[in-house]
């Protein structure tokens, strides 16, 4: 019983990690396109202007790190206890590719997510501000 059901889940478990590399691999090509001009290669961001997404405090909020890719973000925010008062206009990306470049966001510089963003969560995220 044990061992049957062992069967059952490994291909499960194996397919998650190969659907989230996928992600990561599709994400960083976006971020190359997209991102990388304001918050640099190595995701700092630019003192006082772009806030950085390393380590950032905001990305703790997984929603408001979606929402903020899908319909941009405008005013001030804290990040990090630092203020920045600014305007990302959205980039129009399809909700598959906002997924893909938050699990890059998520997963790189040092940042580790336990969970996976795909285009389904992406959808639920409405335009109400948060
Ligand atoms: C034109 C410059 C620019 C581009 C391009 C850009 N951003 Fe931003 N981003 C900003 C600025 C400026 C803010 C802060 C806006 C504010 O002050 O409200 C921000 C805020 C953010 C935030 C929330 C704050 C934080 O740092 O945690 C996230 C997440 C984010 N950007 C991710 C992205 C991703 C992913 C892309 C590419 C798909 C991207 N940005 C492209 C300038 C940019």
């Amino acid at each position: 019983m044990k061992i049957s059901l062992l069967f059952f889940f490994l291909p499960t478990i194996a397919f998650a990690q190969q659907s989230l590399g996928d992600s990561y691999e599709r994400g960083k090509l976006l971020y190359d396109d997209f991102c990388v001009r304001c918050h640099l290669s190595n995701g700092l961001g630019e003192s006082g202007l772009v806030p950085p997404l390393v380590n950032a405090d905001f990305l703790e909020d997984i929603k408001a790190t979606v929402h903020s890719i899908k319909y941009g973000i405008y005013g001030p925010i804290i990040v990090n206890g630092v203020e920045y008062n600014g305007a990302m206009s959205p980039m129009g990306l399809d909700d598959d590719e906002v997924a893909d470049v938050t699990n890059f966001i998520l997963n790189s510089w040092g940042n580790t997510s336990d969970v996976m963003i795909d285009e389904q969560y992406v959808k639920k995220v409405s335009k109400v501000k948060l």
